[in-house]
């Protein structure tokens, strides 16, 4: 498999592209709009074909780049069932496979950053797996649950009851990340994520409603162009 990570400074987001060998299809998760020429241009320079382009959530931090790949390549464009973005060519929900070529992800409905927030799990054998955890879990944090529909209680589920279930050496490749990680792994978390360090969901509701954070100062802007698929 064809694997890149690609970062956005301004917003320190991560945009994933893997690419199937055989096929020479792509599929990108979590696009950001600003570099939509360079993702064009990294896909020609390794001769892969767009065909889908997926978001883990609605960001309130940057614009999505889903409305103008699709524009520039006709690729499918897909977020989970519950998001409000009409503008959509398929929606997702938990259990479902997406994929391209040999490519194929698990669909994890994992709500709490906010409501339509999904990750996906690549399955590996000769490998551990890789999990696109989007702002579920982050690298020793886990994404803010107060606005967007957002809730701590969820978000436990979503963490212990799901992605800390898959395997200890599944890599885990977050969605943000400000402070220099890359990649981390699920045992690597359960050990040293200090917000996965509590005694029960009612100790990690109070955990995220201690922390108090300022909003995102893209915020009134991207939620509803990311509605619209990246349309300002
Ligand atoms: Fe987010």
């Amino acid at each position: 498999m064809i694997f890149r990570q690609l970062f956005d400074r301004e917003s320190s987001t991560y945009s994933y592209l893997l690419g199937d060998e055989t096929s020479r299809e792509a599929l990108l998760i979590d696009p950001v709009l600003e570099h939509t020429e360079q993702n064009l241009a990294l896909l020609r320079e390794l001769g892969l074909t767009l065909k889908l382009a997926l978001d883990t959530h609605t960001h309130a931090d940057h614009i999505t780049g889903l409305g103008e790949l699709r524009e520039h390549t006709g690729c499918t464009t897909m977020m989970g069932s519950q998001a409000v973005a009409t503008c959509l060519s398929a929606t997702f929900a938990d259990g479902d496979q997406v994929g391209v070529g040999g490519i194929n992800l698990e669909v994890i409905y994992t709500p709490g950053h906010t409501d339509d927030s999904y990750s996906f799990y690549l399955p590996r054998s000769e490998h551990g797996g890789m999990l696109f955890s989007g702002d579920t879990l982050l690298i020793r944090g886990t994404g803010r649950t107060d606005f967007q529909n957002g809730s701590a209680e969820q978000q436990y589920n979503s963490l212990f009851n799901r992605l800390l279930q898959l395997p200890d050496d599944t890599a885990v490749y977050p969605g943000h990340d400000y402070k220099g990680w890359t990649v981390s792994d699920i045992a690597e978390e359960k050990q040293h994520n200090p917000r996965l360090q509590v005694a029960d969901q009612q100790a990690y509701i109070s955990l995220m409603a201690a922390l108090k954070l300022p909003n995102p100062k893209l915020m009134d802007i991207a939620v509803p162009a990311n509605q619209s698929c990246g349309a300002i």
